[in-house]
């Protein structure tokens, strides 16, 4: 038993803490299990609001650039960016997701190298990347400011980050994706950048319906 009330005070406030990045976004996306999660990320309707030829040409040319895509889930990134000629690192937390995109795409892209990052730490070697890519999965990341200067660590100097994640205010009929309360609105997105240390910030957001895309540099 916990008699003193500084250690109990202590305890509680580890456990409330989610170190194993149990929280409320991944919470609420592992209500569906993996099956269910991988088929909504590739259905072939998402391409209709996803744009993700226009997320492409918004990034330049990535042909035969090293790009991390943070969070890749299913892999429906990952696949355009090797179609486009990318070196790509498909990192996540989860090994399932991982096994799914080893299954689906290492034979025609060997190339292709898996990564299974931790919740606090996408762990990129020092300036190893010319983009680090996350779409859909910043409203999943704990402490963002200090997630995002290790990200800024595994840039090369010329490198950018291209985050992709769900508008807070939305004025669509149908919503698509998490609850509004999980969202990040674009300007935080903006602020936590700059306070990890990108430069040149740029936002898209008349581009998508759902969504807005945000690009930053490392160089200044
Ligand atoms: C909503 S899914 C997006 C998947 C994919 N990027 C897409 O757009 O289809 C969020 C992904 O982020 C992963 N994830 C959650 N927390 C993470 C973290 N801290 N670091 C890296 N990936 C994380 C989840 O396992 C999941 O694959």
């Amino acid at each position: 038993m916990i008699r003193s009330p500084l250690l109990l005070l202590i305890v509680l406030s580890a456990c409330s803490h989610y170190p194993h990045g149990e929280n409320e976004s991944n919470i609420h996306m592992h209500k569906q299990n993996h099956e269910t999660l991988i088929a909504s990320f590739n259905d072939p309707h998402r391409d209709l609001w996803q744009r993700p030829k226009r997320v492409l040409e918004l990034m330049g040319d990535v042909k035969g650039k090293r790009l991390i895509d943070i969070g890749s889930g299913s892999g429906y990134f990952t696949r355009y960016f090797l179609e486009a000629g990318a070196l790509v690192v498909a990192a996540d937390v989860d090994q399932t997701f991982l096994d799914h995109i080893q299954d689906s795409f290492k034979s025609k892209y060997p190339q292709l190298i898996l990564h299974r990052c931790q919740y606090h730490d996408p762990m990129m070697k020092k300036s190893e990347f010319d983009f680090a890519f996350s779409s859909n999965t910043y409203h999943h990341l704990d402490e963002r400011v200090n997630y995002l200067k290790k990200v800024l660590a595994g840039l090369n100097d010329q490198g950018t980050i291209v985050i992709l994640d769900f508008k807070k205010n939305v004025n669509v009929k149908k919503v698509i994706g998490p609850p509004l309360e999980m969202r990040v609105p674009s300007s935080q997105v903006i602020e936590e950048l700059k306070a990890a240390g990108f430069h040149h910030i740029k936002v898209f957001e008349n581009d998508f319906d759902h969504q807005y895309l945000i690009l930053g540099s490392k160089k200044s």
